[in-house]
């Protein structure tokens, strides 16, 4: 199995593989939880048919992780046990994979597993503005992640080559922000009005997977420029970006305008995410028209700030507050530490290995989570063969899987939540091809997150993973 569960113990006997499973549970698995449970295995039985599958619910000990399962399998019956309802997702999902192993053999060998994540955050990035992925197949990537117990789903909605979320207040952001103009003149683009966001978001949290939307600012801004021209230090007509890098012209922070529309969007946006978090962005924004624009200077002389690094830790307090009386937190990238920012933002640490910046979020307070290029970027390369996609370096399978997070928290700070790989789509432009990239990456991803040190090997880990990929 992957990720491989902290305890098995084999059992007396076998249990033919089910058909369909009859689920008993007690009252106190809720109607929610057990469509949920439908959606991961479409083949729970509606009538009075099947094996016979008995959810049970135990309190939770002070001790123990509450998404702590406890799957059993013996001749006549399984059973699921746990505390939480994403306790009874993550076991159930383990059931589906002994299913999908044993098929061929027709039985699965009774055996109790006892398990619980290593890491709280198990996340999965995916970048929808370089390229655009229909919601259908959002849905479908979360399905992937719930399947390997993946539970953050980092949604980059924004950037120089396309926004891709619907508002009402602020509608050019889709008519004119969500298209550009491709090599062959034709336009290319599109965006999630708010229902498809509302399916999307309902599918996850259905899976037991947390929605972290991004609108990244004050850089990778073009889209918002195109169809907003007066949020730019100087404004002229800008164009959705159709190339790949970085842009120059970026929001202005010294436009009190700037700062009321983002203020708004935020309002009007946040309503759509039931979850915790809102991710700002914050990489990689050039400083060459603030320290050229008048009203940023003013700003910064205003408000006694050192320098535009300063600027933007502002404008970033600001909406953080701001975010705040939304009952949402902010994670930005790490590139929020080379300014001056208080303990509170979460930051997603990028830039190669991440030791630098890791260490400078733990002496500054902030939670982490890691991403560093180096080893969770699955735009990276996965090998060195001709005609193989990516860019930039390589991150092969086995480089993935070397990742210790541990290593990020020697004075054991406890500041290290987990770790993410994102899904940059400059080289994705189908579904297909996202897909091409993500595995059998993500089986590494997944293994290292949920999984403890003790209980990995890479060898091990290769031949698991042979065994699920010839069930397929
Ligand atoms: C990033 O890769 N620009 C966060
Ligand atoms: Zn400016």
């Amino acid at each position: 199995m992957i990720p491989a569960p902290k305890e098995i113990s084999l059992l007396q006997g076998q249990l033919p593989v089910p058909e369909k499973l009859k689920l008993s549970s007690s009252k106190s698995i809720s109607p929610d939880l057990l469509s949920a449970l439908k959606l991961i295995r479409a083949s729970v039985a509606e009538d009075d048919t099947g094996t016979e599958t008995l959810l049970h619910r135990f309190s939770a000990l002070p001790a123990t992780d509450p998404d702590t399962y406890v799957l059993q399998i013996d001749p006549e019956r399984i059973t699921v046990s746990a505390s939480s309802d994403n306790g009874f997702r993550y076991g159930f999902q383990s059931l589906m994979q002994l299913m999908q192993i044993h098929r061929k053999a027709g039985f699965i060998p009774c055996q109790r597993i006892i398990d619980s994540p290593q890491w709280s955050w198990r996340g999965l990035h995916l970048d929808v503005s370089r390229h655009f992925f229909e919601p259908d197949f959002v849905c479908q990537y979360l399905d992937w992640m719930a399947s390997l117990k993946l539970n953050k789903f980092h949604w980059h909605l924004t950037d120089d080559q396309g926004w891709r979320i619907e508002s009402k207040l602020y509608p050019r952001l889709t008519e004119i922000g969500a298209w550009r103009k491709a090599e062959d003149g034709s336009s290319y683009g599109g965006f999630y009005t708010h229902a498809e966001i509302h399916r999307i978001v309902d599918h996850a949290t259905a899976l037991g997977i947390e929605v972290i939307p991004e609108l990244d600012l004050p850089g990778h801004c073009l889209a918002v420029l195109a169809a907003y021209p007066q949020f730019a230090c100087f404004p002229k007509d800008f164009e959705v970006m159709n190339t790949w890098g970085i842009s120059d012209d970026i929001l202005c922070a010294g436009n009190d305008e700037v700062l009321s529309f983002l203020k708004e969007i935020f309002s009007e946006l946040a309503e759509l995410f039931p979850g915790r978090y809102f991710h700002l962005g914050g990489d990689e924004a050039p400083k060459a028209r603030w320290k050229a624009c008048p009203k940023c200077q003013k700003r910064i002389v205003e408000l006694g700030l050192k320098d535009e690094e300063a600027l933007q830790s502002w404008l970033f307090r600001e909406l953080a507050a701001h975010l705040k009386t939304l009952g949402k937190e902010v994670i930005g990238w790490d590139e929020i530490l080379d300014g001056e920012i208080d303990s509170e933002p979460l930051v997603t640490v990028w830039r190669g290995d991440g030791i630098e910046a890791d260490r400078k979020a733990i002496k500054n307070g902030n939670r982490i989570i890691l991403c560093p290029n180096q080893f969770l970027y699955f735009d990276w390369f996965q090998a060195e063969a001709e005609n193989e996609p990516g860019a930039f370096g390589i991150t092969t399978l086995e480089k993935v899987y070397s990742f210790e997070l541990s290593d990020y928290d020697q004075d054991k700070s406890g500041l290290i939540l987990g770790a993410q790989a994102n899904v940059w789509t400059e080289q994705m432009d189908s579904p297909g091809r996202v897909r091409y990239m993500l595995f059998p990456r993500i089986y590494a991803l997944a293994e290292l997150l949920w999984s403890s040190s003790q209980n990995r090997s890479w060898s091990d880990f290769q031949n698991r993973l042979a065994e699920l990929e010839s069930a397929l």
